[in-house]
């Protein structure tokens, strides 16, 4: 039997390109971003832009030969300046280019900075953002409960949808990840925003975390962890009652995830994770430990895994059915796409 690729495009929503502190003012970076070659850069003046790569004058890759200059990005040869928003702002003199030029637009993906990442919007159809991602409380400069930022970046060889559907399969947690599977609750959606909360029990010294990060009471405890979606592209993971000591509990851990579709086959997640102060020094790098060698046990299955259109469920219209009707509506035609 034939490998089955995933059958959808490129899917719609806020995904994330890089981190913020990966472009500095006047520089420019490649990525490729939902199939598309796209130049990241920031002004001398800081603000951000996620454009096409190529030139749209001359074709030329503006990430790999343009130069920020000033408030726009520089494209050789012709000196024509982009303006972040993708407008020409200048034609170099004596370039032998029409004025007309000024007219050509390179595009420009609405884009921005938020959680401490760099966010841009795609859409199949090149409609407009019609949802926001929200600030998530830790990761926007509030220090004074929360410890250090610990952050992890993966590259996995299938699709955003494929990887998010892990976690409604609840029968995968015991087996793949030797974990107590997460009893989560039917899934709050609304629109592109979907919620789950689980009352979790934890083994500190689970698996998959490094022995080095083992903490010294194992004992188990319970926790309430919540998941919220919004789009595909951006998670946020919350869990809270953690063991501050034998008899008081009230630590929490927070977490984003930030995903981009690479192509078809290719995504990047972007995780940043921190826990308050009062559980930092033990428990909470188990936590982040697990959290992040956790992912390593899914990825081979992901490598080589095929798409099933229907797979057949015991109790009927099972999670997974549901969840993959939620995200649907990610998904344009792309017949009709320019
Ligand atoms: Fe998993």
């Amino acid at each position: 039997m034939p490998k089955q690729e995933f059958p959808f495009p490129m899917p719609n929503g806020w995904f994330c390109v890089t981190r913020v502190g990966d472009i500095q003012n006047g520089e420019s970076k490649p990525f490729t971003f939902c199939e598309k070659e796209v130049v990241a850069f920031r002004t001398e003046s800081g603000k951000v832009s996620v454009m096409d790569a190529y030139c749209g004058y001359s074709g030329i890759n503006l990430a790999i030969s343009g130069k920020v200059d000033g408030e726009t990005i520089n494209s050789p040869k012709h000196g024509i300046k982009w303006n972040i928003d993708g407008s020409c702002a200048e034609i170099g003199k004596d370039s032998g280019v029409p004025k007309e030029a000024m007219e050509v637009k390179t595009f420009s993906y609405p884009c921005q900075e938020l959680n401490g990442f760099i966010w841009a919007w795609h859409h199949l159809l090149k409609e407009e953002p019609y949802f926001e991602i929200p600030a998530i409380d830790g990761f926007n400069g509030e220090d004074s409960k929360w410890g250090k930022e610990h952050h992890y970046e993966y590259h996995i060889n299938t699709v955003l949808q494929e990887i998010a559907e892990n976690d409604v399969d609840q029968a995968h947690f015991p087996k793949v990840h030797g974990s107590p599977s997460l009893p989560e609750t039917e899934a709050i959606i609304d629109g592109i925003y979907r919620k789950t909360i689980a009352e979790t029990l934890m083994n500190p010294n689970n698996d998959s975390v490094s022995e080095e990060f083992h903490v010294a009471d194992p004992s188990m405890f319970t926790t309430t962890f919540t998941r919220e979606s919004w789009g595909l592209g951006c998670v946020g993971l919350h869990m809270v009652n953690l063991p501050i000591d034998e008899t008081t509990f009230g630590g929490e851990f927070i977490m984003v995830n930030a995903s981009c579709p690479v192509d078809n086959k290719n995504s990047t997640l972007r995780w940043s994770m921190r826990v308050t102060k009062d559980i930092e020094d033990e428990l909470g790098m188990a936590i982040i430990d697990g959290i992040a060698n956790g992912v390593l046990d899914d990825m081979p299955i992901w490598d080589h895994k095929s798409y099933v259109a229907q797979p057949i469920l015991c109790d009927g219209d099972g999670p997974i059915n549901k969840f993959r009707k939620w995200v649907s509506q990610f998904y344009s035609d792309p017949l009709q796409a320019r």
